[in-house]
């Protein structure tokens, strides 16, 4: 694939400065940065420059180079591709995020739209919600539980019960905790340092074919890891902020509201008196994407407009949506209802990128799961179960936003306080 990236990489340069001896430079360090074993060795290529302003962010987010400029589409997949190719050392996966082939990015977003309808035929939803009670009535029969493992398993059961056509109550809890520690420390790893590369993966190969019989993990075109990293991977991290947000920070009256809307929508019996109190579970879920994007950062490669040099640039999606200049002084607190009053919330939130690569899940199924989750753990615990944290891992003060990074409240548990009294 790298062989193939190379004619679009050396249009970058060549149109931009007009120069055959820049081309020529960035096809070399192209090749060294690429195919020196790099991503294999050590990752974090240098970025060049982060953007934090929405302006900047959109532009990097649509693979343009300036703000007029509309590049041909093969330049902008290879501009994504090139920093996403440590996701195919250490994932195995061939996806619209590291392909440069305008027809396997269309067909994998074919499919993706496709499996994303599933749970609006045949009350799916409902049924997902269903199935949610259990598991979460069963995960509630310890008094005391660590969070972060809950909130991954129910995700990426219900995220695999989607995907692959599962009933999410059949996957046995201890593989889905198992495969989602595997995902968790194989995409840390991957980020720094030495990349484990996915062939050695033993482990991880076994739980997936445990699940998914049907797709061998080491074919990348079958990999079940091509669904499951951009949809799993993106829900658990929001969902648990959300869940933190609605039952466990901010004014008791506020989360009172928060957690009836969420209920409501999930009811299937409206009671017309929440929805005429305007807050709406997709403001919840709306605002807890602008506040906790899963992806903070979209990298893009690209040849500087002076020197021709290739170079990385970032979108920092999560400092742009927490700008106070953009967003106003409380622009760092959990605010539902500052959507109400926003025309065009879909064009506002940069959580599910841009055109040309804007999500297929950014308009129903993206709001729904993380409703979904929400909502059946917040019923779920109820008023009986209080967060527990060890030092280190407390939650910040009202107004702070909650730590993004990945290990972050990995020691918090849900206590049952009726255990207590
Ligand atoms: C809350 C959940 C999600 C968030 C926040 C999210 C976020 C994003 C972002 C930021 C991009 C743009 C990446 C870029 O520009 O390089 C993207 C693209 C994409 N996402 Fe999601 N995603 C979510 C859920 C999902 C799910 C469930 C799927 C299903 C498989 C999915 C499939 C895709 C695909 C196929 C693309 C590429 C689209 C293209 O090439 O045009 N995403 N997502």
């Amino acid at each position: 694939m790298m062989l193939d990236l190379f004619p679009t990489l050396v249009g970058i340069a060549d149109s931009k400065t007009g120069n055959i001896a820049a081309a020529v430079v960035f096809v070399i360090v192209t090749l060294v940065y690429v195919r020196s074993g790099h991503y294999e060795l050590s990752d974090c290529p240098g970025v060049s420059k982060t953007f934090t302003d929405e302006v900047n962010c959109r532009r990097v987010l649509q693979a343009k180079t300036t703000n007029d400029e509309h590049k041909d589409l093969r330049i902008a997949l290879t501009s994504r591709a090139v920093p996403n190719q440590r996701l195919t050392v250490a994932f195995g996966i061939d996806n619209a995020f590291t392909t440069t082939s305008i027809e396997k990015r269309k067909s994998f977003k074919d499919q993706s739209i496709s499996i994303l309808h599933r749970p609006s035929l045949n009350s799916g939803w409902e049924k997902l919600h269903f199935g949610l009670r259990i598991m979460i009535r069963d995960a509630l029969i310890d008094k005391s539980i660590l969070l972060v493992p809950l909130v991954q398993s129910l995700t990426l059961r219900i995220t695999l019960g989607v995907l692959f056509d599962l009933d999410p109550v059949q996957i046995p809890i201890g593989v889905a905790e198992e495969l989602a520690s595997d995902i968790n420390d194989i995409w840390l790893a991957s980020k720094c340092g030495s990349i484990p590369i996915w062939r050695t993966q033993t482990r991880t190969h076994m739980l997936l074919r445990t699940l998914i019989s049907s797709r061998n993990p080491l074919d990348a075109a079958e990999n079940p890891m091509n669904f499951i990293l951009p949809a799993y991977e993106t829900l658990w991290r929001v969902v648990l902020r959300c869940f933190i947000e609605i039952a466990y920070r901010g004014p008791r009256a506020n989360r009172t509201i928060w957690r009836q809307a969420i209920h409501e929508s999930l009811s299937t019996n409206k009671d017309e008196s929440i929805a005429l109190a305007k807050v709406s579970a997709d403001n919840i879920a709306r605002e807890a994407l602008r506040l906790y994007p899963p992806t903070r950062r979209v990298y893009r490669y690209e040849s500087n407009l002076n020197t021709g040099l290739p170079e990385v640039v970032a979108a920092d999606i999560e400092a742009c949506q927490r700008n106070e200049t953009e967003w106003g002084a409380d622009a760092k607190t959990f605010n539902p209802d500052r959507w109400t009053t926003i025309d065009d919330p879909a064009k506002r939130l940069l959580a599910f990128g841009d055109s040309p690569f804007r999500c297929p899940a950014y308009n129903d199924f993206g709001f729904r799961m993380i409703i979904l989750l929400t909502g059946a753990l917040s019923e779920g615990v109820g008023e009986d179960w209080e967060l527990q944290s060890d030092s280190g891992d407390e939650l910040p003060e009202w107004g702070t936003p909650l730590c993004s990074a990945r290990k972050a409240y990995s020691q918090v548990r849900l206590q049952d306080m009726r255990s207590c009294n």
